[in-house]
């Protein structure tokens, strides 16, 4: 029997604002974050290279590490202003007033283009936030995988990727604190959903929590960020953490494919469960509450002004819906969608995302980009 709602997200209505809202991050003032991780460490004695996807997919890895510190151009003049000013997402007055927006009785109402435009810079620099924080989860959930995974070529795969990872937490930090004006504290949602991660003791969770869920949402928010800013050294270092991640998010669908294929449908509700746990907490991270509120704006105006209290708008949010587009393929092919008489996609269904399950899934895009790559080199 499947939990209720209330058990596995802590609240009866998904869509319940006052309840997502009530969630903040009380510690923003605490220097480290005590997380039990509840894990074993597996030798294996079984060193046979017996994977030969993973092996690929490791050696491949090897290939591709850059250095952040030098690969990069740091010496970019970079002006926040400039670069949303340039940028097609950020709003102005008369775009909003083309949207038929009510802004009547909110703050909103007397704001100028420079008001909009401030929003966009501290937008921006929320989301680089939110990213370096989420790096850092992926650092210590692969650091863990190494420990917990009992095979030994994903053993070896997991340590390429906690170097990429360390890389990653590097270069947004470096960005953030040279090139903008340092970063927000980590989200509630997100930081509740690392927290959930990190606890399961079972090794499969980690990566269904890290390499399917918020990796599979990463790869989908970086190359929209990527297409989006008009900053130089932005741009190029969200191109190299994509690469990265495209092979990381790889690593976890073959693993948990040839995983899950084993397990009863019990076992797989868990995992069920779980990934819909995941996929709220990161769509509730999109209200960007902490960004209202340092612009001075209540929340709930600015909620009402975009009718992301509309239950039937709320999740048609195409920029929010296209973030699943790599998460709901992948956990397709994981057979994860229609275990249970289709448990979950009944769920997705509530988070409006079940259109995306027939797109590529990234072990296929994974190999089509690895063939283009062949393809171009021996052309
Ligand atoms: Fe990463
Ligand atoms: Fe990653």
């Amino acid at each position: 029997m499947a939990r209720t709602d209330a058990e596995i997200i802590g609240r009866d209505d998904v869509n319940d604002l006052d309840a997502i809202l009530a969630m903040t991050n009380s510690e923003i003032d605490e220097a480290v974050h005590v997380v039990q991780d509840n894990a074993d460490a597996i030798f294996t004695w079984d060193y046979e290279r017996s994977r030969p996807a993973l092996v690929k997919l490791y050696e491949k890895a090897k290939t591709s590490q850059w250095n952040g510190e030098t690969d990069l151009p740091w010496d970019t003049e970079v002006d926040p202003a400039r670069d949303v000013a340039a940028s097609p997402m950020t709003p102005t007055v008369a775009g909003i007033d083309a949207l038929g927006l009510d802004l009547s009785g909110t703050a909103l109402a007397s704001w100028t283009d420079a008001e909009w435009m401030a929003w966009a810079v501290q937008r921006q620099n929320w989301t680089l936030s939110q990213f370096m924080h989420g790096e850092q989860g992926a650092l210590i959930c692969t650091a863990k995988i190494v420990e917990t995974v009992p095979w030994i070529d994903a053993k070896y795969y997991a340590a390429t990727q906690v170097m990429d990872e360390a890389r990653h937490v590097e270069v947004f930090a470096k960005y953030l604190d040279t090139k903008l004006e340092g970063h927000y504290p980590i989200n509630q949602h997100l930081k509740m959903l690392l927290d959930d991660i990190i606890n399961d003791s079972r090794w499969d969770m980690t990566y269904l929590g890290m390499q399917v869920m918020v990796e599979g949402l990463a790869l989908a928010a970086f190359g929209m960020a990527h297409q989006t800013t008009q900053d130089p050294l932005l741009k190029q270092l969200l191109r190299y953490v994509m690469s990265d991640e495209a092979r990381h998010v790889a690593f976890g669908v073959l693993s948990l494919k040839e995983f899950y294929a084993e397990l009863t449908e019990a076992e797989l509700l868990d995992r069920q469960e779980f990934a819909f746990e995941a996929a709220v907490r990161m769509r509730d991270r999109f209200l960007q509450q902490e960004v209202w509120e340092r612009m001075g704006v209540p929340v709930k105006d600015a909620i009402r002004v975009f009718k992301q209290d509309d239950p039937e708008l709320k999740n048609q949010d195409p920029f929010q819906q296209l973030l699943f587009s790599k998460i709901v393929p992948n956990c397709k092919k994981l057979g994860l969608l229609d275990a249970n008489d289709g448990w979950l996609r009944k769920r997705f269904d509530t988070l409006g995302v079940t259109q995306f399950e027939d797109w590529v899934d990234t072990g296929e895009e994974y190999e089509l980009l690895d063939e283009v790559a062949k393809d171009r080199a021996t052309a």
